[in-house]
């Protein structure tokens, strides 16, 4: 089954009442029995939903479903043109495909991501009505080689939008990653083409746990936003506070490019100044402290032999 076509199903269970199945067969224009077939896959992608007999199904809580009508008048002032999908394989890959018909500053958001892609081949999972995922594409005049530290510079950027949305504490991890309490909140993926003297164009995909955090495969825990907030968090404003600070990051990187963003990046940094260990793409491993980050995005860490300069490829870093 396509993993979509359970989404019309969830958008009629997101007001978390009950409705029987009578009721959704209906409403969607199905058989009861294939009605029964998308609730066993909503269960499988760690959707619960009750079913009581003689009442139908519900939800145990009304699901925050993203508003699109009501994202274009709130994201007015920040000069996007914003396309909301129902689902995508992956808001990167559609934006690449499509990235010669797009003007800047196109955003592209979905309910349910359905092939969400991850640095380093990783997948990227996104229970629907949970997080964010979304791709911005973004036009530069100067060319790829010029795009060094774009990543980081969105890190600052959703730590910004974070702390925004009531939420500090949100620390970012070299190069890609935000973390909140030690736990890997969202992820960046920034994919550019474009030529070395330019023009570029960069795709910048984020994904962000808002209300539940997924489980990740890597040994790693994740954790949403929503735990610090100490309030319900609608995941409509979350958007507009990320693609907001996005933007106005962007137009800061177009004139001055990382530079500008060095020491706030720095002040995030969440292993500063601590022992770390970088680890290559062939696994040869590399430890240092983590002393500081350069103008161009590349991390600095000292070891017995000196200070190298560690560019961010496909390397990971973790504490060592
Ligand atoms: C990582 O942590 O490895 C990066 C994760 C990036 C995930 C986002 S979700 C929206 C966009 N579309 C994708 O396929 N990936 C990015």
């Amino acid at each position: 089954m396509n993993p979509g076509d359970a989404l019309p199903l969830l958008r009629l269970l997101a007001d978390g009442r009950f409705h029987s199945g009578d009721a959704l067969a209906t409403a969607l224009g199905l058989s009861r029995a294939t009605v029964c077939q998308r609730m066993d896959h909503l269960e499988a992608l760690g959707i619960v939903c009750h079913r009581i007999r003689g009442r139908g199904y519900q939800l145990p809580a009304p699901l925050d479903l993203l508003d699109p009508d009501a994202l274009r008048v709130a994201l007015a002032d920040a000069r996007v043109t914003l396309e909301c999908l129902p689902q995508v394989a992956s808001t990167n890959t559609e934006l690449l495909a499509r990235a010669d018909a797009l003007a800047s500053g196109h955003v592209l958001v979905t309910e349910w991501q359905t092939g969400g892609r991850g640095r380093q081949g990783r997948h990227w999972l996104a229970p629907p009505g949970q997080g964010l995922t979304f791709s911005l594409l973004w036009r530069f005049a100067g060319g790829v080689g010029a795009l060094a530290g774009l990543s980081l510079a969105i890190g600052v950027a959703l730590a910004r939008a974070c702390r925004e949305c009531g939420v500090d504490g949100v620390q970012v991890k070299w190069p890609n990653d935000l973390l909140l309490h030690g736990r890997k909140l969202a992820g960046v993926l920034v994919e550019v083409q474009g030529d070395m003297l330019g023009p570029s164009v960069a795709v910048i995909g984020v994904g962000l746990n808002v209300h539940a955090a997924p489980a990740l495969d890597e040994g790693q825990s994740a954790a949403a936003l929503g735990e610090a907030a100490g309030r319900a968090l609608s995941r409509n404003d979350v958007l507009c506070a990320l693609i907001r600070q996005m933007t106005v990051a962007l137009r800061a990187f177009e004139m001055q490019g990382f530079a500008s963003f060095r020491n706030d990046w720095r002040d995030l940094h969440a292993w500063q100044g601590q022992l770390v260990e970088v680890i290559r793409p062939d696994a040869g491993r590399q430890s240092g402290i983590a002393l500081d980050i350069d103008d161009s995005g590349a991390l600095l860490i000292e070891g017995p032999t000196g200070v190298s300069r560690v560019l961010s490829g496909d390397v990971s870093l973790r504490p060592a």
